[in-house]
């Protein structure tokens, strides 16, 4: 009889350690999920941020059209840039930007940041290089060669006679 007692209550006991061992497994992966959650809210927000502006386009066009002229702050000479190349500048507001100038007409711009872990991109004749790690991008910012897995952030600007302004 008292043999049974201690099993109920060592099975009450056993249930009771069960119990708090099943909230415990419960328990860590659910904050986990929060963390987790919470980590990857500013990610989901870049990214739509990011996808807006490339669906606002990055991308100006002269077309000999004075009408184009928004009169940001000149960040670069039109002249300055090979067609089919790009420099380096600065955005309006003081970060590295790369300038790219598909045609004769065209200029587009984005971030210098390298999208893997944050180095400034370098014109390197047709392409942009990394110097950390050896990712290259294309004139559009696409990735050509990794590790970078994202495209350079897009960066508003557009023309106004022989200046590339901001916006
Ligand atoms: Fe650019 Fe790593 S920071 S390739």
């Amino acid at each position: 009889m008292s043999t049974e007692h201690n099993d109920d209550r060592a099975g009450a006991a056993g249930i009771s350690r069960r119990s708090v061992l099943a909230v415990g497994a419960v328990g860590i992966p659910g904050i986990a999920l929060v963390a987790c959650s919470q980590a990857k809210a500013p990610q989901s927000q870049l990214a739509t941020e990011s996808s807006a502006s490339a669906a606002t386009g990055s991308s100006a066009s002269a077309s000999g059209s004075a009408s184009a002229v928004t009169g940001g702050k000149a960040l670069a000479k039109l002249s300055d840039i090979k067609v089919g190349e790009a420099i380096s500048a600065k955005g309006a507001d003081g970060a590295d930007i790369i300038i790219t100038r598909p045609t004769a007409t065209t200029v587009a711009a984005y971030s210098a940041i390298c999208t893997h872990q944050g180095c400034t991109v370098k014109p390197a004749g047709k392409e942009l290089d990394c110097p950390c790690h050896g990712s290259v991008y294309d004139l559009k910012g696409a990735v050509l060669n990794g590790p970078a897995q994202r495209p350079l952030s897009p960066v508003q600007v557009s023309l106004s006679g022989d200046d590339v302004v901001a916006g």
